[in-house]
Formats: C-alpha cells, sequence, structure tokens
C-alpha cells in the first residue's frame, strides 16, 4: 500500500523529502484517543497513561471509561439518573483489533460495567450477558456487590422527576438550542448532563479498539437498553478501516447501525467527519422534524490516525489527547441549531 502511495505521490513528480514528510504526518497521530463530551478529558488522561508507553489499545479504553464509571458526577456509571422505578441499571461494551467484543446490558449494582462487559469478551463464548445473569456473572468473577442506593444528585432530580412522573424519558444532552428540550441543561450540583461516554483509540502498534458505558436515559421506562450495548450501534471496530463509537438518543442510533454505518462510509473512503456526518444524516432524514428533540453525535479515527465528529444538534463535545497535541475539547460541528 505503501509503495502504492509512492507511486501515487512519485507521479505528481513530489520529491522523497515530501513522501517521508507524509509518513511522518501520518505516524504523528499514533497513538490517539477519542472521547465523548468534557467528561473525556480526565478519561482520556487515564487511558493516555496506557498509551504512551506502548499500551494496547483495548487496556487504554478500559482504564479510560473506568474513570467515568467511578465518577459520581456524571449521567455514567452507579452515580448516574435511575430508572422511572428508582433503580440505576447500566450497559457497556468493548471491542478490540480482532472483531471480539463484550457487552453487558441492564446491569445493575456493579460498579465497573466495561471490565464485566471486558470478561464476557476473554472469558466466555458468548458477546452479550444482560440482567440478573450478567449480574451473576460479574459476582462470579469477582467483582464487588455495590450497595443498592442513588448517589445524591441522582436522588434529587429523581425526587424531582417523581412530582409529576411524567413518562417523557429524553436522552440527556449538553445544550440544545432546541426550545422543545425538557431536560434540565445542568444537573443539580453544577455539572453538564451527559448520556454516556464512548472512547476510542489507536495505539503505537496500530491497532484500534473502543469502549462505550452508560446508565441510559434518565427515568427510563425499567428494562430499556439504548444503542450503547449493541455492537455496531454504540460502538463498532474494524482493524483495516477504523473505530466509531455513539452518544446521544441510543433508539435512533440503532434504526442506522450507527458506528457500524460509520466504518462503512470510511471503508468507501470517507473521512472520519464525513463518514460521521453521512450517519448523522441519515438519522435527520428518517426524523424529520422531530429531529430537533433528540440529540446524536458520533466520533471516528481511521486507522491512518485521522480523526473526526459530528452531531445531529449543536452541543456536542468531545476529548482529543495525541502526542502533539495534549487533551483538547473540541466542539463538533452539527445539522441543525
Ligand atoms: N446512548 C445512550 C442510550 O441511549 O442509552
Amino acid at each position: 500500500m505503501l509503495r502504492r502511495k509512492f507511486l501515487q505521490i512519485g507521479s505528481l513528480g513530489l520529491s522523497a523529502f515530501s513522501f517521508s514528510s507524509f509518513v511522518n504526518l501520518q505516524e504523528k497521530r499514533k497513538p490517539l484517543v477519542l472521547s465523548t463530551w468534557d467528561a473525556g478529558i480526565e478519561a482520556n488522561k487515564a487511558a493516555w497513561e496506557v498509551l504512551k508507553t506502548g499500551g494496547r489499545a483495548l487496556d487504554a479504553v478500559e482504564k479510560g471509561v473506568m474513570v467515568t464509571e467511578a465518577s459520581q458526577n456524571c449521567c455514567v456509571g452507579l452515580g448516574a439518573n435511575p430508572d422511572r422505578d428508582g433503580f440505576v441499571t447500566l450497559d457497556a461494551c468493548i471491542m478490540d483489533e480482532n472483531f471480539n467484543c463484550g457487552s453487558v446490558a441492564f446491569l445493575e449494582r456493579i460498579k465497573h460495567p466495561i471490565s464485566v462487559a471486558r470478561r464476557v469478551m476473554e472469558k466466555t463464548p458468548h458477546v452479550m450477558l444482560v440482567g440478573n445473569g450478567a449480574q451473576q456473572f460479574a459476582l462470579a468473577e469477582g467483582f464487588p456487590l455495590e450497595k443498592q442506593e442513588l448517589s445524591e444528585p441522582a436522588k434529587k432530580s429523581y425526587e424531582k422527576w417523581l412530582k409529576k412522573s411524567e413518562y417523557n424519558p429524553v436522552i440527556n444532552i449538553e445544550r440544545s438550542s432546541s426550545s422543545v428540550y425538557q431536560i434540565p441543561q445542568k444537573l443539580d450540583n453544577g455539572d453538564w448532563n451527559h448520556d454516556t461516554i464512548g472512547m476510542i483509540a489507536l495505539d503505537a502498534n496500530g491497532n484500534l479498539s473502543g469502549s462505550c458505558t452508560t446508565s441510559g436515559m434518565a427515568f427510563k421506562m425499567r428494562g430499556r437498553l439504548g444503542d450503547s450495548p449493541i455492537i455496531g450501534a454504540g460502538l463498532y471496530v474494524d482493524n483495516e478501516v477504523g473505530a466509531a463509537v455513539a452518544t446521544g438518543q441510543g433508539e435512533d442510533v440503532i434504526r442506522v447501525a450507527g458506528a457500524h454505518t460509520v466504518i462503512e462510509f470510511m471503508r468507501a473512503g470517507l473521512t472520519p467527519e464525513d463518514a460521521c456526518r453521512k450517519t448523522i444524516e441519515r438519522i435527520l432524514k428518517i426524523k424529520g422534524a422531530k429531529a430537533k428533540d433528540i440529540q446524536v453525535g458520533m466520533l471516528a479515527i481511521a486507522k491512518n490516525g485521522t480523526y473526526g465528529g459530528y452531531a445531529l444538534q449543536k452541543g456536542f463535545n468531545y476529548a482529543v489527547c495525541y502526542a502533539d497535541n495534549k487533551n483538547n475539547l473540541l466542539d463538533s460541528k452539527f445539522l441543525i441549531g
């Protein structure tokens, strides 16, 4: 492939010096980690500790999102908002460079669903475990059973929700220009309201992996799953092409097999940003005028270390970390807003 590139560049009359600069440019974006929302800044730091010493992308994406899962100030992990019956139920999945993948869904009282998902991948012949079965497996693997209690911010927002108990579940969104949006823009503790952390990484050996973890929609129907534990919807990795991850309204990501669709657009030659945009455009086309009531954000890394993101609405941001660029929060482009 490099030879083909060389011949193409040669035919443009560029010098050997230009060619080596080209190779170096591509190399510079390795290792690289991207994650959704501003919580991604802290998560990327943990991932970077793995990547900077030549560690595996798979370890980086697990370690990274564990930081967010452990936080009591985010809509991910046991500190997050409960379902409408008052229980926190967690979904997560992970995928490596060899199409190995693992997932847990509707998991209760376990602090790190991403690590349980990895055990499903590594220690069972299955891809997905849900509910009591997932919890039983976690306990058998030595994960502690945490107390069944809500964090202080979650307790407050649940009590507020209970006053009306309207079943109008809306995915958490950072900032929306839509007047229809009813979810509070900030949590009671002042933090922004996010639904998911998705992380994708390219390691020094050129291998890709991804992870995705969430508590799902605030006050959702008991048993509801979104896109985040579903391989191909919330997350997909094809080590020959790239990695992609989604955040936002899970139902609408599932409808277009979001992360897998991004990968297929990249396989057809689109850049990561264009692949994300085309996928979001499909969602817009399906939703029509109702698109203003939801948010979806997608991130992607191509095998060559280029990366990008796109959102349906204004307000989606993501954290990017690689050696020269450190750890930056970028505002995504968007279709409406
Ligand atoms: N994207 C998270 C969810 O819909 O549950």
